[in-house]
């Protein structure tokens, strides 16, 4: 199958889709739905072609997109490095097993047990944010007698054209130190007064789901005519540079991402040229996707419950899970591919509204799907690209118990999350009475 399907998606022959060589209906049937299906094999290939693309960069899986044990498991046997942006993500990195080495801290509101917690795992590099962040950390890391590896999270001015909520890189932002007020070089001088920080680099994500690659080649630009600046002034080099990630992927049929090679020519080829032309050392490089490694390796799988003709107007496909196991549609205007996954039907296709199970009239899974004239009740619905910021963003909305996720590869299928059950809901509730 083409479009955004994981890559080995296929029919059998009574017309089920299949992922990793299992059937839809076995899965539903087995493990019930709403369900998180990853495709292994696609998981585990976008690994690779990031580490090919990206030949002698560190390719850093940021694990906001969907931090799970068994996701985290897979990438790190892939050998990519981990980020993690809070307490939470960085004990499940550590209870997954991935050497504290290998994890990189974010966050633009890093409590002080975060970061002590960090420096006592000892975590690979912390990516700091703000000024307050840089003194608390010189404070706990002189307390314990070591220094802290960092890189300066910078806002380096670039606006990539996305979203509003996932632009990171334009001037007036939450994160990092922008460069165009001077915030940046204040942050280096300061830093280079303390003794318990040690900047090794600078870090620049310029945001989420972008196409083009001009963008990042903007971004390569300004964070090493900076690093040279600094060189200038400072007589420091700086040996590391993190671009971070943000890289688009296919969610439908119509998206077309740039292929991960193409990229991976593109920034090296960039960072090349202006190394070059700043008579500067090439950094070492680290790139930092989330949505481009585990977005298109999972689907959705939905049963349908109600169909509403409302003549003249429009049908609504209501099925049994909705914005608390993908909030992307309501809070981004997000669309993803949906189809039939039970059955392949000759029925001439009708745009019809696909809806979950919430009370919220914003609760799309679909606008505008065309799915065929005769879907009943207890279809199949398969939705495209749901691993990224769909489980790690979902909730109980409505008190739904949250979907299980299954990992399948070569016909066999294994749990990686267990379905929430009703006591779950209310385990952490303190009754009155
Ligand atoms: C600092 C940082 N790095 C990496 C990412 C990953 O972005 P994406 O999943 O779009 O590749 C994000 C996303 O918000 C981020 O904030």
């Amino acid at each position: 199958m083409t479009g955004p399907w994981p890559l080995t998606a296929d029919r059998d022959a009574d017309g089920a889709l299949t992922i990793g060589g299992v059937s839809v209906r076995e899965l539903a049937r087995e493990h019930g739905t709403p369900l998180w299906v990853v495709d292994e094999a696609d998981l585990r290939t976008r690994c690779r072609r990031y580490v090919e693309g990206f030949p002698g960069v560190e390719v850093t899986y940021a694990s906001k997109a969907w931090c799970t044990t068994g996701v985290l498991q897979l990438v790190d046997e892939e050998g990519l490095l981990i980020d993690v942006a809070s307490g939470g993500e960085l004990f499940t990195a550590l209870n997954a097993g991935v050497p504290a080495d290998r994890l990189i801290l974010h966050g633009n509101n890093k409590s002080e047990d975060e970061l002590e917690r960090a420096l006592d795992a000892g975590v690979g590099r912390i990516v700091v944010d703000s000024f307050d962040e840089l003194e608390r950390l010189e404070r706990l890391a002189a307390a314990r007698e070591v220094v802290a590896p960092v890189w300066l999270r910078i806002t380096p001015g670039i606006d990539a054209h996305t979203h509003e909520y996932v632009r990171t890189g334009h001037d007036d932002s939450k994160f990092g130190f922008t460069l165009s007020l001077g915030l940046a070089d204040q942050a280096f001088a300061r830093a280079l007064e303390l003794d318990h920080v040690d900047v090794v680099g600078v870090h620049a994500h310029i945001g989420s789901q972008i196409f083009g690659t001009d963008p990042f080649i903007a971004n390569v630009e300004v964070a090493l005519d900076l690093l040279a600046r600094w060189r200038d002034e400072h007589d420091v080099t700086l040996a590391e540079l993190n671009l971070g990630g943000g890289m688009g992927i296919r969610y439908t049929h119509e998206d077309h991402p740039v292929e991960v090679h193409r990229y991976g020519k593109a920034v090296l080829e960039s960072v090349d040229e202006r190394c070059e032309a700043l008579d500067l050392p090439r950094p070492r490089l680290i790139v930092e996707p989330g949505r481009a490694i585990v977005g298109p390796s999972t689907i959705t799988l939905y049963e349908v419950g109600t169909i509403k003709e409302l003549p003249g107007l429009s049908t609504w496909v209501s099925v049994d899970g909705g914005m608390s196991d993908n909030i992307r549609p309501a809070l981004y205007d997000a669309e993803h591919d949906v189809l039939l996954a039970n059955r392949v039907s000759d029925a001439e296709p009708r745009a019809v509204t696909v809806v979950g199970k919430h009370c919220e009239s914003g609760d799309l899974v679909r606008d505008h799907a065309p799915l065929p004239r005769d879907l009943a009740l207890g279809d199949l619905l398969a939705v495209a690209a749901t691993g990224a910021y769909t489980a790690s963003m979902a909730s109980n909305y409505n008190q739904l118990p949250r979907p299980a996720a299954v990992r399948v590869r070569d016909g066999q299928v294994q749990p990686l999350v267990h379905r929430e059950t009703e006591e779950d809901l209310i385990r952490r509730d303190v009754p009155l009475r």
